[in-house]
């Protein structure tokens, strides 16, 4: 077997509530070769948010371990964590997050400023990726000026900018028809088949039919790490709500 691209190891995860700890991950551990195509599932408030933030260096854990292409990240500094979100990892969003004051074009640029990329690199590149999400005539548009599945596409496209191994999407075609929410997944099934490793949350088990491997969560653990009394107490709670 090869090194996964991505190991989660026991991570716990807890938020301070004034004095209280909230506890969002109890014990994760989870492996991702490259090139698989995951999905996390679970009620809302089960941790898929927190559990996708900290696979993509947007949060810490407060306890376990989790490597990304041989990298501790809970070694790294804030720097080299940065450096490491820009270069390995593409983010879609819920609600697109593109800067309302950039067109289209400036989004897709926008990471490869960052990464120092020079002009003419990053106006080739970002004219292409504007093409392969289909947006080829979109470009000079703003945010405002396309639809909810142009602006996902454009978001996409940003992702991409930096030619990341990684993908990571947190409820990507929520706000989307289901029409458009499947050319959003079958995008992303392309860029699986090209090899890319995704992972992204769903509540929608029609999107979840995409992925590879679905993985459950419930209430901070992993379904099958959970013993059959607490998935029973669980299930039987959830019927009569
Ligand atoms: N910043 C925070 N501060 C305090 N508690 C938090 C914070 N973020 C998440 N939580 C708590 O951690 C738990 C898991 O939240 P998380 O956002 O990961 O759930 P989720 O599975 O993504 O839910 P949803 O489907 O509603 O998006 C919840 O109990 C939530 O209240
Ligand atoms: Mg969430």
């Amino acid at each position: 077997m090869n090194e996964p691209i991505i190991s989660v190891d026991n991570i716990h995860k807890s938020y301070l509530m004034g004095k209280d700890a909230v506890p969002a991950l109890r014990g994760v551990s989870l492996d991702i070769q490259q090139g698989d195509f995951v999905c996390l599932m679970g009620p809302s408030g089960s941790g898929k948010t927190t559990l996708l933030n900290i696979i993509g260096g947007l949060d810490e854990p407060s306890r376990g371990h989790i490597v990304i292409g041989g990298e501790n990240l809970v070694a790294l500094s804030e720097d080299e964590l940065a450096r490491l979100r820009l270069h390995q990892m593409g983010f879609i969003f819920q609600n697109y997050n593109l800067l309302a004051n950039f067109t289209a074009f400036e989004n897709v640029e926008a990471p490869m400023v960052l990464a120092r990329v020079g002009r003419k690199e990053r106006k080739e590149r970002s004219t292409a990726l504007l093409e392969k999400v289909g947006l080829g005539d979109r470009g000079h548009h703003y945010p405002s000026e396309l639809s909810g599945g142009q602006q996902q596409r454009v978001a996409i496209a940003r992702a991409l900018a930096n030619d990341p191994p990684i993908l990571i999407g947190d409820e990507m075609t929520g706000d989307l028809d289901s029409e458009t929410g499947f050319a959003i997944m079958r995008l992303i099934q392309e860029l699986n088949e090209d090899g890319m490793t995704i992972v992204f949350v769903t509540h929608d088990p029609r999107m979840a039919t995409f992925a590879g491997k679905v993985v459950n969560l419930r209430d901070g653990k992993l379904l099958n790490e959970l013993p059959a009394d607490e998935i029973s107490q669980m299930e039987m709670v959830a019927h009569d709500s």
